[in-house]
């Protein structure tokens, strides 16, 4: 048995707290949230707190609070010596206060409250300074049924950077589609095959051998069919230009 206490009440802190819950081999202790009113009504059985020094004694502290206020609470814990992670993908280990046996516990996938999620899908990048911290943590990891890494900082940092292409961009990219199709009252249900096609293809291939396209084709005729159409959009046309040279670059063909 592992116990736990998670202090935020976002996106992370609450799929946390929803599948500590469930899992038998976790006990979560506490729920810290600044403001508990804004979670009373989530949850049952479980122990609320809005008061640091209020917090009762755990194996593991997992502070899910936005980045740029992680050190500021890990420096306000009313303890020391005990395991303190948080679960940024950007933010240095060495952030957490030193008084605390410090760690990453991050888990690389896109969280937000409204949408479910499946603990088994989540990987956990784990980075801590002693060895029995990590092995708490990868032991947390499998209890909620999810594979873990030990990755260093510069790595976690490194996939951070890519999440964001893969997910935040991807996303972005999803929603000109999505205003382009309406402008023409087409309905975006039509392209999500080719969204779920597109993420399936590079389970098996390489996203180099995947590209498709205008621009991998060097179809020079579309290209500019594309970029008329787009005039009255200038983000979008100065976007489809960027990507279709880096995709040409990428591919050994001549820029735009
Ligand atoms: N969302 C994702 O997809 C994702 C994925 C992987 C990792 N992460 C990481 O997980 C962490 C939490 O992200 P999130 O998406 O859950 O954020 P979020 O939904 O914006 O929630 C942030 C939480 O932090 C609390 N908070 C903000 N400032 C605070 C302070 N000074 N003291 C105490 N609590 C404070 C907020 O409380 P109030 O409601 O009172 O403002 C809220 O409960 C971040 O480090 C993020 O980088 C996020």
């Amino acid at each position: 048995m592992i116990s736990v206490v998670v202090l935020g009440a976002g996106n992370v802190g609450s799929h946390l707290v929803r599948i500590m819950q469930s899992v038998k081999k976790v006990k979560l202790v506490q729920w810290y949230s600044r403001d508990k009113n804004s979670i009373k009504s989530d949850t049952k059985d479980i122990e609320l707190c809005n008061d640091l020094k209020n917090l009762k004694t755990a194996d593991i502290y997992i502070i899910a609070v936005t980045d740029k206020a992680i050190e500021a609470l890990s420096k306000k814990l009313p303890f020391e010596n005990r395991l303190v992670v948080h679960t940024s993908g950007s933010i240095p280990l060495k952030k957490i206060d030193i008084k605390h046996k410090r760690g990453v516990f991050y888990p690389l996938q896109t969280f937000s409250k409204s949408a479910d999620l499946e603990f088994s899908e989540v990987p956990f990048c784990i980075e801590t300074m002693r060895k029995e911290d990590s092995n708490k943590l990868i032991t947390l990891a499998k209890y909620m049924g999810s594979p873990s890494y030990m990755i260093n900082t510069e790595q976690r940092q490194a996939l951070h950077l890519s999440a964001v292409f893969i997910n935040n961009f991807s996303n972005h990219l999803y929603r000109i589609a999505h205003e382009l199709s309406d402008y023409k009252s087409v309905n975006f249900d039509v392209l999500k095959p080719l969204i779920l096609e597109t993420a399936k293809k590079i389970q098996s291939t390489s996203p180099y051998n995947a590209q498709t396209g205008p621009a991998k084709r060097n179809d020079q005729v579309t290209i500019n069919h594309h970029l008329r159409t787009l005039e009255s959009h200038p983000d979008y046309q100065a976007i489809y230009k960027q990507l279709t040279n880096s995709i040409k670059i990428t591919h050994g063909l001549k820029k735009l």
